[in-house]
């Protein structure tokens, strides 16, 4: 499914001059100008400073319409696949393309399953750092850091390499997730339990402590798998897109979801459920809205409304309505009738979408508004809500790390520059400073 022939090109003219560019289609969206050869024909670069017009390579893994509120992995509705499979059916498809047979099923979950253990020595790795670390400042070093514990999974000229490496990270992600939190509470680790399924063991691993064991609500089970295949990928994101970078140089698999690991741990990316959460905690009642709302449209006050927004999505994310529906699930299952954030947040949505200047502006509630709601209601700290998201996105990561690296025509990513600092000049002792 190669990007079709070029059937068209567009003419770029520069004063008297003009070249033209081929234009590459894709199986949905937007055609592309391919300005590969711009710089060498013309002597000139591109500006787009947060890619917002650019294409940064070809990939067969996700598709998003931004306009219609569209998700699809590997061709299928994200709404579809969070209703009817579970997550590791998820992780096959993102990785190898078509949703698995019973068979290739059983065989991936027992792959994942069987590579759940980390290192022993990993626990020493934890024991270094202080209590009161931020769960995501651990989780980007032991990720990094499986790289010197898992030597012989970072040849990534490798095909089987590559595989047990991916293998190996989806499986052990959720470990080292509950090891954070384990830790960052003060609780002994939980090792896996290989007959649970994926979420029910990331969810033992967390809330069961050695004195007293956890039983799982398969309703919670459920809502956390369905909330790590909302997660699972999201095409070119700025976590993504640094997975890709820093795998471009070469760099071994565990280092390159490290980097991606750093990057999600923004405010305005994975950081965000933490941040609306917060958000919607210090509005605290539904009276206070108008002032949060004005405040976020006062250009003068850098208030943003967390939750709301996307740099893609100029409709209703389509993940935050599943989400919306899996808080209430949780919420209800949990006995939780009267939750004040639910409130605040129901209203806040309500106000926000009638709101002049967030219809203009086509701002809607995406996947973090409710996503916070839902985890602390399960139990999870908000410092572990961007790890739950690692955990999900990983596969995503991985993914499409493994499509560059499979790619025959990828080449180190190098953006250029509009250099804008000080023209050439000489050296100035010190002494004759001003
Ligand atoms: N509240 C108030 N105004 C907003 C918001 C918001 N949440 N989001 C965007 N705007 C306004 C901006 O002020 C800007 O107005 P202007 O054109 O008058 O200057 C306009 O809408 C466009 O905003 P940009 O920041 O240019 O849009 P961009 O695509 O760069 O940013 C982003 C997208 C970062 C998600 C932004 O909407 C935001 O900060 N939202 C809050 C954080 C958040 O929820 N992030 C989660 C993203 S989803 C994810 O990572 C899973």
């Amino acid at each position: 499914m190669d990007a079709t022939p070029n059937t068209a090109s567009a003419k770029l003219t520069v004063g008297d001059k003009s070249w033209d560019l081929p234009v590459k289609h894709g199986t949905i969206g937007p055609d592309v100008m391919d300005i590969s050869k711009l710089y060498g024909q013309t002597g000139m670069f591109t500006y787009d400073p947060g890619f917002t017009s650019t294409a940064s390579c070809e990939s067969q893994i996700t598709y998003i319409d931004g306009d219609e509120g569209v998700l699809l992995y590997r061709g299928y509705p994200i709404e579809q696949l969070a209703e009817n499979g579970d997550f590791l059916e998820t992780c096959y498809l993102l990785l190898y393309g078509e949703l698995p047979t019973a068979e290739q099923k059983a065989d991936f979950d027992m792959s994942v399953t069987r590579h759940t253990m980390v290192h022993d020595q990993m626990n020493r790795f934890f024991t270094g750092f202080r209590r009161d670390a931020h769960p995501m400042a651990i989780m980007v070093a032991c990720v990094g850091a499986l790289s010197a514990f898992y030597h012989d999974s970072t040849d990534i000229s490798d095909p089987q390499q590559r595989l047990i490496a991916s293998i190996r990270m989806i499986a052990k992600m959720p470990t080292l997730a509950a090891m954070a939190y384990k830790y960052h509470i003060g609780q002994p680790f939980v090792y896996p339990k290989n007959d649970l399924d994926y979420s029910s063991n990331f969810l033992r691993m967390c809330f069961a402590v050695p004195c007293e064991d956890y039983k799982v609500s398969p309703v919670l089970s459920r809502a956390l798998d369905k909330i790590f295949i909302l997660h699972a990928d999201h095409e070119q994101n700025a976590s993504t897109s640094t997975v890709r970078l820093a795998g471009s140089s070469g760099a071994n698999p565990f280092a390159c979801i490290a980097a991606g690991v750093a990057c999600l741990w923004g405010p305005a990316h994975g950081g965000a459920n933490e941040a609306a959460l917060k958000m919607l905690t210090e509005i605290g009642r539904p009276e206070r809205i108008p002032e949060f709302v004005n405040r976020a449209k006062d250009k003068n006050d850098p208030f943003r409304l967390m939750g709301f927004g996307h740099r893609v999505y100029k409709n209703y994310d389509p993940r935050a309505k599943i989400m919306q529906q899996t808080c209430h699930e949780v919420l209800s299952e949990l006995g939780i009738k009267d939750d004040p954030l639910l409130d605040v947040a129901v209203e806040l949505e309500r106000v926000a979408l009638h709101d002049e200047y967030f219809i203009e502006k086509k701002l809607y509630p995406n996947i973090d508004f409710y996503s916070g709601i839902t985890l602390k209601a399960m139990g999870f700290p908000t410092a572990m809500f961007t790890v739950l998201f690692a955990l999900a996105r990983t596969v995503g990561w991985i993914g499409q790390w493994k499509e560059m690296i499979e790619d025959p025509s990828q080449r180190i990513g190098r953006p250029r520059q509009l250099y804008t600092g000080a023209a050439r000049r000489d050296y100035v002792a010190m002494a004759k400073r001003k």
